[in-house]
Parts: structure tokens; sequence; C-alpha cells
């Protein structure tokens, strides 16, 4: 049997492992000065750059979906972590992985620079921008495309990746915990997709009147059109992250894993809404 316990979390970092080599691949040509044109670049210019941006385009994407899958899978494990303060502590800890992978993934789109990727860098921009206080700050520090081009968010996308690679393998397990078959199982799907797959790019002319963002933000993206911007993209996608890191406080659990379920049912059907659009 290939998914006894645990095997989810190593498939995940073996994923990790492949974003990030690849990552370093098409960093190579990329041009943070030049992003669009360098992205391009990367499938005309780098031997198998097409192979190589599809292959770090869905190894990411699986780390990410693995990692949610992972995390989803331990909340079994909740009677257990619940018992002491330290291993409460732990586990809100190394949830924080999931924000950070999905600011990698995100980060990632907008290095990309075509219309999807500056689009979803100039909503995040402005949805920062719409945090009480520190909005400015934050986006100063993290997103400033208006000014910087995406300087600020190649250095988040590097530090996302650092911070899930240190919680995940350093704080997590203390150790890097991957079987050498599960690695490969991971290795051989990203290769065949990746070969089958070309990892998508709006060229100019081929975008549609409608710019849709990344997968995961789509949900946000519908959101913004009936609430306001604090709302619909900061408050209601820091539910499930406040939730889960919380979970292992409440006693007994259900009450606040019935919400969190109830937050995928309304996110999923408004993420349908926004890819039918
Ligand atoms: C050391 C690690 C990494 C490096 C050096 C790196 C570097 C890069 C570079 C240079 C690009 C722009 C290339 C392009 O436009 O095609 C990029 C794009 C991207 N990155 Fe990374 N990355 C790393 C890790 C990650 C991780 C961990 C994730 C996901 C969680 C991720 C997700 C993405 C995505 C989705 C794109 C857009 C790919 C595309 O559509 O072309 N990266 N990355």
């Amino acid at each position: 049997m290939i998914f006894r316990n645990g095997s989810i979390g190593q498939i995940t970092l073996g994923a990790l492992i492949i974003s990030g080599l690849s990552g370093f691949v098409v960093a190579y040509q990329y041009e943070a000065a030049i992003p669009f044109v360098s992205s391009v670049a990367i499938e005309a210019v780098l031997p198998f750059g097409a192979f190589w941006r599809a292959l770090h385009f869905w190894s990411s994407q699986a780390f990410v979906i693995l990692l949610c899958l992972h995390v989803w899978r331990r909340i079994g494990d909740l009677p257990k972590v619940s018992e002491t303060a330290r291993k409460r502590r732990r586990w809100a800890i190394t949830c924080a992985t999931v924000p950070f992978a999905i600011l990698a993934l995100f980060s990632g789109y907008v290095l990309r620079h075509d219309a999807t990727g500056m689009a979803a860098g100039s909503i995040a921009g402005h949805l920062m921008l719409d945090v009480p206080f520190v909005g400015h700050g934050l986006d100063r520090l993290l997103i400033a495309t208006t000014s910087e081009g995406v300087n600020r968010i190649y250095v988040v996308h590097f530090l996302m990746t650092i911070l899930c690679w240190m919680l995940g393998t350093w704080y997590h397990t203390k150790r890097v915990v991957l079987e050498g078959r599960l690695f490969l199982l991971m290795l051989a799907a990203s290769l065949l997709l990746s070969c089958a797959v070309h990892a998508p790019m709006d060229l100019p002319g081929q975008a549609s009147h409608l710019i849709k963002g990344p997968w995961f933000f789509l949900g946000v993206q519908e959101l913004l059109r009936h609430l306001p911007p604090f709302v619909a993209g900061v408050l209601f996608p820091s539910i499930p992250v406040a939730l889960l890191i919380s979970l292992p406080w409440f006693r007994p659990a259900r009450g606040p894993l019935l919400f969190l379920e109830l937050w995928f049912m309304v996110y999923i059907p408004l993420t349908l809404i926004g890819w039918l659009r």
C-alpha cells in the first residue's frame, strides 16, 4: 500500500523539492526587470525551457494541493495534539506553512507577469492597502508592484519557499523524512505531466476580455464583486487559516471544524462561479 500514514506528507516534501530545483533552473533565465519578456524567453531561449517552466508550474501546484490534503488528514490527530501546550503551539506554527505555501504560489503567478499575473499583483496590492493601520507598510514591504515592479514579489517568492522548507522539515519533523520510492513517484508524475501539458501563459492578443486570477483566487475575485475589499479579500480568506491554527484550543473541536467545512462549502461554489464567468 503506497499511501500509508505519513506518505502524503513525504510526497508533499518531494513536490517542494522538485518545485525548488526547477525554480532555480527557470530563475537562471528570469530577469525581474523584464518579467513578462523573460518568462517568454524561458521557453524560447532556455534549452527545454517549456518543459522546465511546466515542471516548476505543475510541481508547485502539486505542492500546495498535497500540503492542504496532508493538513486535512492530520486533523484526525487533534485529540493527541490538544494534550499539551507545547503540542498545541507546534501545531499552530506548523499550520502557518499553508498560508506561506499559498503566498509562494500566488507570487509565482505575479512573477510570470502576463495578464493574469499583472491582475493578481495589482489586486493583491489594492487589498493590502485596505488593511487598516499596517496596509501601506505591508504593501511597501511585500508587494509595491507600481513602484518596484516584481522585485519585492521575487523576494517574497524565495522567502515563502524557505519558510515552507524550514517549517516542513526542521521544525515539523526535525529532519528530512522522504523515502526514495515516494520521491521517485512524485518525480515521475511531475515529469509526465510537464511533458504532456504546458504551463499556461496569456500571450498578447490571446487574453480574454475578463482576466481571471489564479484558480485558488477565483473565489476571492468573485466575492470582491459583492463585498467591500477588506471583507472579501482579507477577512474572509483569513477565516480558515485562523480556524485551522486555533483548532487544538477548542475542546471538542467539532464546532470550529464544522465552521471550517462550511467555509469550504461557500468557497468552492464561489470558485466555480468565478471560473464559469
Ligand atoms: C527556490 C525556489 C524557487 C525559485 C528559485 C523560484 C523561481 C521562480 C521564477 C524565477 C519564476 C518565474 C518564471 C516564469 O515566469 O515562468 C517562478 C514562477 C513560479 N513559481 Fe517559483 N520559484 C521557487 C519556488 C516556488 C515554490 C515553492 C512555489 C509554489 C509553492 C512556486 C510557484 C511558482 C509558480 C506557480 C510560478 C509561475 C510559473 C509560470 O506560470 O510560469 N515557486 N518561480
